[in-house]
């Protein structure tokens, strides 16, 4: 007697069920009504009386064993159905949320390109400028109102104080005191000026600022080089109208307006009635301009134009308010998804 619980002692942890039918039989076989440690408490009667109390601690020790044993097997079979229930591998994924591009930036990409079909390249720089770049060597006189603490911030005072750049001319700026003609650039970048913020204005926006300068440059390429512009943007029926205008960096000056694409002008509420939607402002780089940045300017001549990217987002998809562009709301920004 004492040999067999021995040996089932020594088995019992080596027994094995891939399923619960296995485990059942094996439970069956141990402890069910004719099992093998079932006969053992059978036999246990004619045990000897000294040895009874032996022989029934060991026979329980057994006991507790193998119900031990065969609950664990039942609990890695458990665990096992479970993970295969919920790895059903037809399921679909879960949807990773995918981000959109800001309207600002794929309007900013677009005019980019554009301009690079014309062979301009990207220039690029700072924000925080001082005055010389940003009036000075523009052609502001010392009293223009645009250096006025209305409209622009200031960092620092005195001679050449250093400011928030109010357009990015700037950056052309830079471009002719270290480049030598010819010169083709396109400037994007955030600019700043002392608004009241609301529907129509900002105190952050965005420009699009070019520079084309070169040998016998003239106001019919500039006008041709809008024209395709308007053209790649806003379809290739747009009509384009230059106005006379006036900044101290250009002369002569013009604002561009195109065709309202919404009406085709006929009159609606985006064009007020008049047919058309001012896009930019232009001109021919002011021979003053070009000799401040040590270019020769009976040699060279050169254009320059200027546009806010909110304005050309603004037409393309009819946004009303300007503040949706700052206001970073899911809602909004995932309308422009497939714009890309
Ligand atoms: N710098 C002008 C502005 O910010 C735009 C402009 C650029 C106009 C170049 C003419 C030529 O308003």
């Amino acid at each position: 007697m004492r040999s067999k619980i021995d040996q089932l002692l020594a088995e019992i942890d080596s027994l094995t069920a891939v399923s619960r039918e296995e485990l059942e039989a094996l439970r069956v076989r141990l402890m069910g009504k004719k099992g093998s440690i079932t006969a053992l408490f059978d036999d246990f009667k004619q045990v000897a009386a000294e040895e009874k109390r032996e022989i029934g601690q060991l026979l329980n020790v057994l006991k507790t064993k193998a119900a031990e044993h065969i609950n664990a097997l039942r609990d890695v079979l458990e665990a096992k159905t479970e993970t295969s229930a919920s790895t059903d591998l037809s399921m679909p994924g879960h949807p990773a949320p995918s981000g959109a591009r800001h309207p600002l930036s794929i309007v900013r990409n677009e005019i980019i390109d554009i301009f690079k079909h014309l062979g301009y390249t990207v220039a690029e720089g700072p924000e925080v400028e001082d005055d010389y770049h940003v009036f000075g060597a523009l052609n502001f006189p010392p009293e223009h109102p645009a250096r006025d603490m209305q409209d622009t911030f200031f960092v620092t005072t005195g001679d050449n104080p250093v400011l928030l750049r109010t357009h990015t001319s700037s950056v052309q700026v830079r471009s002719m005191e270290t480049a030598r003609p010819p010169i083709r650039i396109i400037c994007p970048g955030r600019v700043f000026r002392n608004e009241a913020i609301s529907a129509r204005a900002h105190c952050i926006f965005h420009q699009v600022e070019g520079l084309y300068i070169d040998e016998n440059v003239s106001f019919a390429d500039l006008k041709q080089s809008v024209l395709y512009f308007a053209r790649e943007m806003f379809g290739a029926d747009v009509q384009i109208r230059l106005r006379p205008s006036y900044f101290p960096f250009t002369e002569p000056s013009a604002e561009v307006d195109v065709s309202c694409n919404i009406c085709k002008g006929k009159g609606c509420n985006v064009c007020k009635y008049t047919g058309w939607l001012e896009i930019m402002g232009c001109g021919m780089v002011d021979p003053n301009v070009l000799e401040a940045s040590g270019i020769d300017s009976k040699k060279y001549t050169g254009f320059a134009f200027g546009m806010g990217i909110e304005r050309i987002a603004m037409l393309k998809w009819q946004v009303k308010d300007l503040r949706h562009y700052f206001e970073n709301d899911v809602r909004f920004l995932s309308q422009f998804k497939t714009a890309l």
